[in-house]
């Protein structure tokens, strides 16, 4: 049995831009997150040099970057990521100063960290582990739980629009998935938990072409659905062209080098990073 719905290609298929999103009770409350002058250490070799970036609900920034110029170390840092020590700068969710609080808690608050590399944890089911996470997230609020059923019918439905198929709920977290199948999941994922703010580091990576148009197209969804801001770290211009960035930001060593709107990635493909380089 195959794992997975197949597809007929639709490479003629073009998915339009988004459409903003209009005003409701979820995006009339906007979220901020502003970075400032940030710098982050891993084994005491600082990798980021000063970050500076803000991003606001219902908009998409995407950073584009060399190998090991520190995108993964942005957004786990961002995370709470122990591995890395903030050496200098703020980040603040709205008004709240994130960086002294546990990963679990920058969750509640609505940050959400789809990995480049999303690990495997054998021995938990999938199923279970999203619904304890979402009911986390709903407790935090003040929100009643989810039953077990309504969120099996949810996750069904978020399960089915990645074009999983259903057997995927009652396996171990990622155990054996494939790299597009992770990724897949990571869309799930962030769609159950609604985070108001998404990191989403290499979403596009290891992906065919119809994966990534599912993948693209469940991003688009959730965006139009839910408003957030979206911090799309890629290496290609092609998911782009599913989900149009409002701001592109070129990182090189630490720093964000250069911004601009979606020019910019195009000048990239075309040229390289030579010119962005000090
Ligand atoms: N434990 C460590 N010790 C020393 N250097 C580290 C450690 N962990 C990460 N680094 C370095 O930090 C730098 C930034 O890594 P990071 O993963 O943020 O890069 P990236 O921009 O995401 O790259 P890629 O595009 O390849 O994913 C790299 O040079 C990496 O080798
Ligand atoms: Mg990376």
């Amino acid at each position: 049995m195959p794992q997975m719905t197949v597809i007929k290609p639709k490479s003629a298929t073009v998915i339009k831009r988004h459409s903003r999103p209009k005003t409701d009770a979820f995006s009339a409350k906007t979220t901020t997150l502003e970075i400032k002058n940030l710098h982050a250490s891993v084994n005491n070799q600082p990798i980021l040099k000063g970050i500076n970036l803000t991003i606001k609900s219902g908009e998409i920034h995407a950073i584009m970057g060399p190998n090991g110029s520190g995108k993964s170390t942005l957004v786990n840092v961002l995370m709470g990521h122990p591995k890395y020590e903030v050496t200098k700068g703020t980040v603040l969710f709205n008004d709240t100063d994130i960086l002294e609080l546990e990963p679990t808690k920058r969750a509640h608050l609505g940050l959400f960290l789809g990995f480049q590399q999303p690990l495997e944890i054998p021995g938990v089911n999938l199923g279970t582990f999203l619904r304890l996470a979402k009911n986390s997230n709903l407790k935090s609020q003040k929100q009643p739980e989810i039953s077990p059923a309504d969120f099996l019918k949810t996750l069904k439905e978020n399960v089915a629009a990645l074009k999983m198929d259903d057997k995927f709920m009652h396996r171990a977290v990622n155990e054996g998935f494939s790299g597009g199948e992770r990724k897949r999941t990571e869309i799930v994922q962030m769609s159950l938990l609604e985070p108001k703010i998404a990191l989403l580091d290499e979403i596009d990576s290891g992906l065919d072409i119809d994966a990534l148009r599912i993948v693209a197209e469940g991003i688009k969804n959730y965006f139009e659905k839910n408003s957030p801001g979206i911090l799309l770290v890629t290496h290609y211009q092609r998911i782009l062209n599913y989900i149009a960035p409002d701001f592109v930001h070129i990182i090189a060593n630490g720093q964000i080098v250069k911004s601009g709107d979606r020019s910019l990635a195009k000048e990239l493909e075309k040229k390289g990073y030579t010119n962005f380089l000090k």
